[in-house]
């Protein structure tokens, strides 16, 4: 039978949404590497209020979950602008029993289509340069190294939405 694959927005705000988030990010990060390329800001072990508060206090995040027959296997979050001239991807993850399927090209392929029903003209984001399978996955669907670098020295990738 086909695998059911969707991709949902979830919200902070909702108290159930929140607590299946915290319980699928505490299982993902109980592996140091996993939080480490996923959100190199943050000390390991995971804190759950950690990572709300340092990510998601503001107003202009949108968190995205990835279902595999109904089942949390991905996730990802994007950052808004005031101008809405780019849109900034981060904390993207799929779990660790799902990789190399294809289903973190279903997480980028979301975000390339909320630009585009958007408006929105570009996709940006932070990779560490260690991390050579989320640089191929971005190089490959055209992502650009800018030349800029985040505050903790990762390099800023571009893509144009065409
Ligand atoms: C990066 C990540 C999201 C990729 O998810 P995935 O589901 O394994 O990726 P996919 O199966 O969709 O593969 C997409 C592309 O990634 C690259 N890739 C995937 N597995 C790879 C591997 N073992 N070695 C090298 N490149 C690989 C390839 O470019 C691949 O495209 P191809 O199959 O056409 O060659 C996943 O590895 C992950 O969650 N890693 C930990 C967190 C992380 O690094 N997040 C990114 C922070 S910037």
């Amino acid at each position: 039978m086909e695998n059911k694959i969707t991709i949902e927005q979830v919200s902070y705000k909702n108290v159930e949404q929140t607590r299946i988030l915290k319980a699928c990010l505490e299982t993902w990060f109980k592996n140091p590497k996993d939080l480490n390329l996923t959100a190199p800001k943050m000390t390991y072990p995971f804190n759950f209020n950690r990572w709300i508060a340092d990510s998601y206090s503001k107003e202009n995040t949108l968190t995205f979950v990835l279902k595999k027959d109904e089942w949390i296997i991905g996730y990802m979050s994007l950052q808004l602008q005031p101008k809405n001239d780019f849109v900034h991807l981060f904390h993207v993850f799929i779990d660790r029993k799902h990789r190399g399927k294809g289903y973190g090209k279903k997480l980028i392929d979301g975000v390339i289509s909320f630009a585009k029903e958007n408006g929105i003209p570009a996709i940006t984001l932070y990779v560490i340069p260690k991390n050579d399978i989320a640089v191929n996955l971005y190089k490959s669907y055209g992502f650009v190294d800018t030349g800029q670098k985040s505050k903790s020295g990762s390099p800023r990738m571009k893509l144009e939405i065409t």
